[in-house]
Order: structure tokens, then sequence, then C-alpha cells
């Protein structure tokens, strides 16, 4: 899978700490051909030092990668960046950077909310966040234009809604039910044009040049072979409106819960 993406012009990889074996994994294919952005995990509460915590959470990562430095680092709580532990990490994380390390340092969110908490003094440089047909959020709120006025990269995820976007109408789980609606007009839409939906989910971020990469998911070749098929190419008619604001839906840490 690294070989056809290396190919075909798929410069970036994304993994974090917390994703069990996936460092390893990668570390083991090699990652030579790639810019890797990887997650740090929440700063445990008996954490003494946070520098040395930081330090010894990225040489390890670093060594299961077998690589020397990574492009991105991003907190995967951006909660960690408030209060007084908040300006220790944002310390760490810039002395990695200093040392060449890290490139870009940032975070991963789960709504563009918690971009309005994160504290003045902290410059991001890489922002990660939910966007697709129905999560419209980091565009309708105008996160997306400030983070882009404010120099930050930007790399949306969950184009697929972690593959429910993807799904038949006779696979879709009944708790999905409560969006009956927004289904009825997918569906609909999918059959009356004969567009697949890997590629209308691929166009809707790849349509705004303010996103400088689109994260997708792949659990296997013939997935990402779809993918770098359909990338290339956007469906010929208007793709449909599926904006839904609710975060039932459209945060999969909820699903659970339905
Ligand atoms: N033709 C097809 O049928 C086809 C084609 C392509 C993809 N797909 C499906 O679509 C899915 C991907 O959808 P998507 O890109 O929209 O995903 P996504 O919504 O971005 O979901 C990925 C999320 O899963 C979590 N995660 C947990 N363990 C992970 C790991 N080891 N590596 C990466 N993420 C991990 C991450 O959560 P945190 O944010 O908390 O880290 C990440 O945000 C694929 O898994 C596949 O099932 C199907």
């Amino acid at each position: 899978m690294l070989q056809l993406a290396a190919a075909n012009g798929i410069d970036t990889l994304d993994t974090a700490i917390a994703y069990g074996e996936s460092e390893t994994c990668l570390g083991e294919v090699g990652v030579q051909d790639f810019k890797v952005v990887t997650k740090l995990p929440p700063v445990p509460v008996d954490c003494t030092d946070i520098s040395d915590w930081v330090q010894e959470q990225v040489l390890a990562s670093l060594d299961r990668l077998g690589a020397g430095a990574v492009y991105g680092l991003l907190l995967h709580r951006s909660d960690q960046l408030l209060g007084g532990i908040g300006k220790k990490l944002y310390r760490a994380l810039q002395a990695l950077k200093d040392k060449g390390v890290v490139q870009k340092v940032g975070i991963s969110i789960y709504s563009p909310h918690e971009l309005e908490t994160i504290p003045k003094h902290v410059r991001l440089d890489l922002v990660q966040a939910p966007f697709n047909l129905i999560d419209r959020r980091l565009y309708t709120t105008g996160w997306l234009s400030r983070l882009k006025n404010d120099g930050v990269e930007v790399h949306s995820r969950s184009v697929f809604l972690q593959g429910l976007l993807l799904m038949s109408k006779v696979a879709m789980p009944p708790k999905f039910a409560p969006w009956s609606e927004l289904w009825e007009r997918w569906f609909k839409w999918l059959s009356v044009y004969d567009v697949s939906p890997v590629q209308a989910c691929l166009a809707f971020p790849l349509g705004f040049p303010e996103i400088d990469r689109v994260v997708v998911g792949a659990d296997n070749i013939n997935q990402l072979e779809q993918i770098i098929g359909f990338a290339g190419s956007r469906p010929a008619v208007e793709l449909p409106d599926l904006h839904c604001d609710a975060e039932d839906l459209v945060n999969p840490s909820r699903w659970s819960r339905l």
C-alpha cells in the first residue's frame, strides 16, 4: 500500500502514538519516501517533568518509525494546551522544533469549537480537522479561512466519516435512522447521477484550495486503488447538500452511545 501510495503522489502519512502497532508497522516497511505526521497522547496525570516526557515519547516514536525527524507532531487532545501544563507542553514542542526533530507542531481536533479555546500565545503550524459532505463546520464556522489567513497548514480527515458515507442503504446500522431524510437524499443522488460515493466524498474536500492535505483511511490495497482512481476526477454534477451539524452524527466517538 505504501509503494502504491508513493507511486501515485501521496507524500504524507498520518499516524499516532496511540494507534496500536501502526508506527512500528510503518517503520518496518520504511517511511523515507513520506512526510510523517504523528500525534502525542495526553500527558499522564502523574507526569512530573513534561519536557522529559515529551522528549521520551517523541524519541520512542522516531525509533519505531525508523526516522530521524517527523514532519508534523500534533496533540491528540487540544485541551492539553490550556493552563500551566499547556504552557510547559507548548515550550517542549517548540524545543523539539528548534532541535529539528519536528518541522511543524499542531493539534488534531474533533470540532472547530476547540480552536476558540487555544491560548493567544500558541502559534499552530498545522491543524487536522474532520471535514466531509456532512460535517462542513470547518468551513461554515469561518475557521478554514481564518487558519489559512494565519498561515496554518490544514489537513482534513474523516472524508468518508469512518466509512459510513460509503455504506449501502441495507448495511446502514439502524442507529443512524434519526438522519433517515439525509440518507434518503444521499442514496437518491448517488443512484440518479450514477456516481461512486468514494468519488463524491473525495471531491468535497479536494474542492477547497485552503485544504493542504486530505487524509484518507483505507483498510486494504483495493480501497486505496479506488481512492487513487477517483481522486483525480470530480463528478460531472454538483455535489449534494448533506450538511448536518448534529454532533451525534458527525463525531464518531459518540456513536457507541446512539
Ligand atoms: N471502497 C470502500 O469500501 C472503502 C474505500 C475507502 C475507505 N473505506 C472505509 O473508510 C474508512 C476510512 O474512513 P475515513 O478516512 O473517513 O476515516 P476517519 O473518519 O478519518 O477515521 C479515522 C479515525 O479512526 C481513528 N483511528 C483509530 N485507530 C486508528 C489507526 N490505527 N489508524 C488511523 N486512524 C485510527 C482515528 O481517530 P482519532 O481522530 O481519535 O485519532 C481517526 O480519526 C476505512 O477504514 C474503510 O473502512 C472504504
